[in-house]
Formats: C-alpha cells, sequence, structure tokens
C-alpha cells in the first residue's frame, strides 16, 4: 500500500481511565491521525479503558502482573502481542510502570509516554498534584521517549499553560484539555516524520 495512505499501527497502554486512548482512538477514527490503535495494553482487568477500548472495537491485552514470575515474563507475552498484531508505535497512556529491557529492547525509540507536567519537574504519578501543592504558576504537559528512568527519556514535546487558581479539579480539566491534542498532534509528527516504519 503507498506509504501515504497506509495507517500506522498504533499500541496504547493504560493502567486506569484511559481517556488519552480515547482521544487518540478518536482522532484514527476522524481521520486526523493517520493510524489506527490496534491493540491497548492494560495491567488492570476491569480497568476504564477496557471498556473505552471495546466501544472503539480495539482488541485489549489485560493481565495481571501476580500471575507472572516476572516484570520480564509479562513483557515477554506483551512483545509478543505487539509483534503478532504489527504494532508501530506504542503509546503509554497512563501506565503505571516503568519498562524493563525487554520492552525497551524490543521497542527501543518507538516508545513515547505523556506526563503532565514540565518535566523534568514533578515527575512520578502525582505530578499534577505536586505542582499545585509547590504553588507552580506555569504548569503543562510532556511528551517523551521512554527509558528505564521513571519519566526519564528525550523530551519530544511541551505544551505550558498559566493557571493561578485555586482549584485542583479546575487546573486538573486544563491539563487534560492540554493532553489530548498535544499527544495526537505529536503522534502525527512522529508518523509524518517517517522513522517509526519496521525496515
Ligand atoms: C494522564 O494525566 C497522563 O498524562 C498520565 O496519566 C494520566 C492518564 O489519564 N500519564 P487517562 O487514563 O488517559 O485518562
Amino acid at each position: 500500500m503507498a506509504e501515504a495512505t497506509r495507517k500506522t499501527r498504533l499500541a496504547v497502554f493504560a493502567s486506569g481511565n484511559g481517556s488519552n486512548f480515547e482521544a487518540i482512538a478518536q482522532a484514527c477514527a476522524d481521520g486526523r491521525l493517520n493510524a489506527e490503535v490496534v491493540l491497548v495494553v492494560c495491567d488492570r482487568p476491569g480497568a476504564y479503558v477496557c471498556e473505552r477500548a471495546a466501544k472503539f472495537g480495539v482488541p485489549v491485552f489485560a493481565f495481571r502482573p501476580k500471575e507472572y514470575a516476572s516484570k520480564e515474563a509479562f513483557e515477554r507475552e506483551i512483545v509478543a502481542r505487539l509483534d503478532g498484531c504489527g504494532a508501530e508505535l506504542v503509546c503509554l497512556a497512563g501506565y503505571m510502570r516503568i519498562l524493563s529491557d525487554v520492552m525497551l529492547g524490543a521497542y527501543d525509540g518507538r516508545i513515547i509516554n505523556i506526563h503532565p507536567s514540565l518535566l523534568p519537574a514533578f515527575k512520578g504519578a502525582h505530578a499534577i498534584r505536586d505542582a499545585f501543592e509547590y504553588g507552580v504558576k506555569v504548569y503543562g504537559v510532556t511528551i517523551h521517549y521512554v527509558n528505564n528512568e521513571l519519566d526519564g527519556g528525550r523530551i519530544i514535546a511541551q505544551r505550558a499553560f498559566d493557571y493561578k487558581g485555586s482549584d485542583p479539579d479546575e487546573l486538573e480539566a486544563m491539563v487534560h484539555a492540554v493532553e489530548y491534542p498535544l499527544y495526537v498532534e505529536t503522534i502525527g509528527e512522529l508518523i509524518a516524520g517517517g522513522r517509526l516504519l519496521k525496515q
């Protein structure tokens, strides 16, 4: 198939709500992204992201980490499934685990993550709350390549916004409203750059 019309095959990893997954899947459905989500990987069976995936007809690999001997063991199964569906770009979206060398080795340079702060500030699972409690006035979102460090890896894109209010719920909503278009646009740019194609 001609490269211009061929859809890039995305996998999305999530542990919970999955609103970023939905933003990506919707952009694929609308044609804003020349891509399709071929697999959702979820380490919490029953997480809401699984329901969202069903709505979009996207297959889910949901697993219980405790049922495997090690992280490497469940990642070997993930890699086999990613290879099986020809995934070209792995998008972490609220996947609450550090990846091991099994995943990083297999998909090196083709794994990205979204984080709700201006990295390297406020790494970790509670970035929005931590920034708010610190009294930050300029918030933002980062998309970065993934390595074996928590929220580490080279930064691909960032978007900042001012917030001087005092309502954490309002702030969180603003962060998410920045996340969705930034993730979709960044994936689009990576696809357009043509560096994801398996040789
Ligand atoms: C997002 O804020 C993302 O930046 C962070 O985890 C959250 C996931 O939200 N890594 P959702 O599951 O996509 O709704």
